[in-house]
């Protein structure tokens, strides 16, 4: 089986009937977002939250019904998935969804890592940094002083610098990770800086392979 798959399964045991959701954004919550679709039709109920257009769509389709984070108090569980893992950090942004991503996920009680293990053998990703059109170029100079090689982000269906759903640049930050809590607190003091990829709050990573899946 699909191990993105068997990451979302190995994540369903957190799932309770009536619990609020945060959505993920990416190929591997796909599948998690197809399964809670799956479990409301057998009768179960959710509110979700979504961290991207994308999501949103895709839980719709599922039948699942979204909400604004100012319409919940809390979030039980939130899922997601990773571009990279680290030693007590994950980086996330591939898809451009990391600013949402990081208020639902930091902000749900529970915060589930969902990865193929194909994730574990990578050896470098960039730090995405999402930040003011405004301010792209000090924010890029600000990143060459942390030793940054910033880039960016462009193409993709449209001529010219890729705009997040919130409306921001994205900037692919080839850097040395050596204290990632400092590097993303020292990230997010910069000027225009919305959010970095750089995640080292959550509660769990669920490792999918193609037999199952397993914790760390
Ligand atoms: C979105 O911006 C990202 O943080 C994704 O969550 C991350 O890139 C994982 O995506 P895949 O599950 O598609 O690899």
């Amino acid at each position: 089986m699909d191990a993105k798959l068997n990451a979302c399964m190995g994540a369903m045991k957190y799932l309770k009937d009536g619990m609020v959701l945060g959505l993920g954004t990416g190929s591997t919550v796909f599948h998690f977002i197809n399964l809670v679709g799956e479990e409301m039709k057998k009768g179960k109920k959710f509110v979700c939250v979504a961290t991207s257009f994308d999501t949103e769509m895709l839980a719709k389709k599922n039948g699942i019904p979204i909400v604004s984070l100012d319409q919940v108090s809390k979030i039980d569980l939130a899922v997601d998935g990773a571009d990279i893992i680290g030693k007590e950090y994950v980086l996330k942004g591939g898809g451009g969804a990391l600013a949402r991503e990081k208020v639902v996920g930091y902000f749900a009680d529970k915060f589930l890592v969902v990865v193929d293990e194909g994730k574990l053998k990578l050896k470098s990703y960039p730090v995405v940094v999402e930040c003011l059109p405004f301010a792209y170029a000090t924010v890029m100079k600000a990143m060459e002083n942390l030793g940054a090689k910033p880039k960016l982000r462009s193409g993709g269906g449209k001529v010219g610098p890729v705009v997040s759903d919130n409306g921001n640049f994205i900037l692919d930050c080839e850097m040395k990770i050596t204290n990632a809590k400092k590097l993303e607190q020292d990230i997010n003091a910069i000027p225009g800086v919305v959010e970095n990829g750089i995640f080292t709050k959550f509660s769990k990573i669920i490792v999918g392979t193609e037999s199952g899946s397993r914790e760390l």
